[in-house]
């Protein structure tokens, strides 16, 4: 085989060289560019060419020494570290794997819309303890002393000292809030509750509530109602209609219970609503003036409303989900439905 031709052969074998790993890279530069190798030994063999042919072949022979060199390197790059698996660049265009994503939970999403709608109206974001103390969580709202509330069948109490329990309400933030500011005051309070309560498709004992405190010189029940048919349409779409029940809080005077038009059957009547038409969706009322007086706001000079709502429930309506313990079976079947786009790549 003349020079020419063995130059050809290894031409077309740099093309197909493989390395998986640094060391077989640098293998191959031995065997091909070191002291002994291919292209080191073409060249010693260069020297006895004829002087007329050394001009043609000398440039071939670079050529493959140029290459062999960029393909080597080019191997050692992007082989995988021998011993700690480290990848090189790679192949950048293939496709990524795909890795299964995570969603949030409906309960954290819908309080997530609550929070937002309240928030674009003003209303700031409230927390307090989930373990509280008898004052906050009843006597300042009202609830006398023998209030069935109050009750073991009710109320979760804990072992820490006298008259404290798990918060039956998230009304227990807002007494918080009035004691530590004054009017105006617009806060939501989100956050988790307890009651004791048998578990089942429609009751648990525990939940998410979020309640709502507006107090300020004036504030009517027509605002009440006007800020919940707010809300109503901006969770629920601009059809549905709320209307108001009168009903019974210790905290609030009058209060009421509010229905919304059910948003699953528009109203014509369903399972979901017990063909009704309507579903009830919140407690609201006008704040006691005693609550305000024991909180520390003077009745004569202040007025507010309050609502609370249990994002479950709404979460239900938005969602259709019809047992309340599928919220806390953590099935990836269920969960991953409400995948909503927020953590996809
Ligand atoms: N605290 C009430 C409940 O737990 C809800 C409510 C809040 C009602 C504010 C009226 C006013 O059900």
């Amino acid at each position: 085989m003349s020079l020419k031709e063995r130059i050809a052969t290894l031409e077309e074998e740099l093309r197909s060289l493989a390395a998986e790993t640094r060391d077989e890279a640098e293998q191959l530069r031995v065997r091909w560019l070191g002291r002994n190798g291919v292209v080191t030994v073409l060249f010693e063999e260069f020297k006895q060419v004829a002087s007329e042919e050394k001009r043609e072949l000398g440039q071939v022979m670079n050529r493959l020494k140029v290459s062999a060199q960029a393909r080597i390197d080019e191997l050692k790059n992007s082989a995988v570290e021998a011993g700690n698996g480290t990848e090189g660049t790679g192949d950048i265009t293939r496709p990524a794997r795909t890795e299964p994503v995570g969603s949030l939970h409906p309960i954290s999403i819908v309080r997530q819309r609550i929070i937002d709608v309240f928030g674009r109206i003003g209303y700031t974001v409230s927390q307090g303890p989930e373990v509280e103390d008898d004052h906050h969580n009843f006597s300042a709202l009202n609830f006398p002393p023998d209030h069935p509330a109050r009750d073991m069948q009710d109320t979760f109490f804990v072992d820490l000292g006298a008259d404290m329990a798990l918060r039956t309400h998230t009304s227990s933030v807002q007494v918080r809030v009035m004691e530590s500011s004054k009017p105006p005051i617009r806060t939501i309070s989100p956050g988790r509750v307890y009651r004791n309560e048998a578990i089942s498709a429609r009751a648990h004992c525990m939940f998410h509530q979020v309640e709502g405190l507006y107090v300020d010189k004036g504030v009517s029940f027509a605002e009440l109602k006007g800020t919940l048919d707010h809300f109503a349409k901006a969770m629920f779409g601009a059809d549905v209609k709320i209307r108001l029940r009168p009903s019974y809080f210790p905290f609030t005077e009058p209060s009421a219970e509010v229905d919304m038009s059910c948003s699953i059957c528009g109203g014509s009547g369903c399972n979901v609503c017990k063909h009704s038409g309507w579903v009830e969706i919140m407690g609201c009322g006008m704040v006691d003036p005693a609550v305000l007086t024991n909180c520390g706001i003077d009745p004569e000079v202040y007025s507010g409303f309050a609502f609370g709502m249990g994002v479950e429930r709404i979460a239900q309506l938005l969602y259709r989900v019809p047992d309340l313990r599928l919220y806390w079976e953590n099935d990836v079947r269920f969960l991953e439905q409400f995948n909503d786009g927020a953590f996809r790549a």
